[in-house]
């Protein structure tokens, strides 16, 4: 499966198919469908995106 990037209006980043993230810390994780980044800055769960943007101002 190809993978490809989302951007969505006023929320997160998200990433279609199988990706490798490789944590600030070194640990490495593997997601196989859906990935929502955070692009707001306000997420409690970074890099993953909580919702928190609907409740931010989040406006981009
Ligand atoms: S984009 Fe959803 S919490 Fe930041």
């Amino acid at each position: 499966m190809e993978t490809k990037v989302e951007v969505l209006e006023k929320g997160p980043l998200l990433v279609h198919g199988t990706i490798s993230i490789t944590h600030k810390n070194g640990d490495v994780e593997t997601k196989k469908r859906t990935t929502a980044f955070c692009r707001c800055g306000a997420s409690n769960t970074k890099p993953y995106c909580d919702g928190h943007h609907n409740t931010s101002g989040f406006n981009d």
